[in-house]
């Protein structure tokens, strides 16, 4: 099998880039997946430990305990949230609600995972283009009835970084069918300046929104996500699904998170300033062009191709980045990097200096 052949679709296969590096997957420094460089909070080790005894037992099917402390993080009654075995496992169920519309509109680029759920679930997808990075022009939409079409999409967005305002996610809201806001990365915004969609649950009942802990929290091998919707739609899903899709250590993982505040505070910190810092070092390397973002992550254009520039930094400094291959609208001119801390930053910026000159 060549290394093109077994070329990952999403971030992280350090298996894959290893392989490529001649070296260890603990030695890579990975900027291909965008994961809290901060690692799972201290209280969710200690959670985790402490609930070893617990493993001889079912998971409470109801969730109760983490409901309350979702629901509480969110002021909201716990019927309104479902936790899932990750973002992942909920997308497969909102995607078996919107096979049901016409067709689903999905903004591209899009997540690769949209189109493997709406695949399964048999939907039919309109991708829709943007006109000019990154803005979506949804005048169409809004100028027709579309209740019988559904809406997918992510903010922030994956993998441009773009930020939706609730004035432009409410009047689709109104206008669509189904709505599906996927906001795995909503975290990486200070509470205050989170235009999330969840204000809009109450009075749209054709809206969902899925949440992921697995990001801002580091738990990506945890597996924990949660929808949050009007009760009786949540309650289908239920009764869809396996009565314990969350394990219990993730549960008791996902509650002590919930109640670090001072992590919370220390990622928030860190990403605004190393995130302005990294954007300004790769746009002062020729042929590359860092775009905006919400979230811990970056969209870079390259004059280079990212599977080219991918390679090269593996083989000589064994640093993972993320070609955007598997984005069929973006091709070989993009590449995406997590945010890291600033000496992890330094060390990428000093590897594709020695490319790009
Ligand atoms: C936009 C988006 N949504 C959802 C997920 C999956 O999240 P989870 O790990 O909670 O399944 C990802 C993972 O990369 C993502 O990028």
């Amino acid at each position: 099998m060549t290394d093109h052949q077994a070329r990952p679709t999403h971030g992280g296969n350090l298996a894959w880039a290893a392989a490529i590096a001649q070296c260890t997957p603990a030695e890579l420094l990975d900027f291909s997946a965008s994961i809290n460089p901060f690692g799972l909070p201290p209280g969710a080790i200690a959670a985790i430990q402490a609930a070893i005894p617990q493993l001889g037992a079912y998971p409470d099917p109801n969730y109760g305990e983490l409901r309350s402390a979702l629901a509480l993080h969110h002021n909201l009654d716990p019927n309104w949230i479902l936790p899932g075995n990750g973002a992942a496992e909920l997308l497969t169920w909102a995607a078996r609600d919107l096979a049901a519309a016409a067709a689903v509109v999905l903004p591209v680029p899009a997540f690769a995972d949209y189109w493997r759920a709406l695949r399964a679930a048999g939907a039919r997808v309109l991708p829709i283009a943007p006109v000019e990075p990154w803005v979506w022009d949804w005048s169409d939409w809004l100028d027709q009835d579309c209740q019988q079409y559904g809406l997918l999409l992510n903010n922030p967005h994956n993998p441009t970084g773009q930020l939706w305002d609730l004035d432009t996610l409410q009047p689709l809201c109104d206008r669509f069918g189904w709505v599906v806001i996927d906001e795995a990365f909503m975290d990486f915004l200070r509470p205050e300046h989170q235009p999330s969609a969840i204000a809009l649950v109450s009075q749209c009942p054709n809206l969902i929104v899925i949440r992921s802990l697995t990001k801002f929290y580091a738990m990506p091998g945890l597996r924990l996500g949660y929808a949050i919707a009007q009760p009786d739609q949540l309650r289908r899903w239920q009764q869809w699904r396996d009565p314990w899709s969350v394990n219990s250590l993730a549960v008791v993982a996902a509650i002590a998170c919930l109640q670090d505040q001072t992590f919370a505070e220390q990622t928030w910190n860190w990403l605004a300033t190393a995130r302005s810092e990294l954007a300004a070092g790769l746009a002062a390397r020729s042929g590359l062009r860092p775009f905006a973002s919400a979230a811990n992550y970056l969209l870079v254009q390259t004059a280079l191709p990212s599977d080219q520039l991918q390679q090269h930094l593996l083989r000589s400094d064994r640093v993972l980045i993320r070609d955007c291959l598997s984005f069929p609208e973006l091709g070989d001119r993009f590449l995406r990097v997590a945010v890291r801390h600033p000496a992890e930053n330094q060390r990428l910026l000093q590897a594709v200096a020695q490319v790009t000159g």
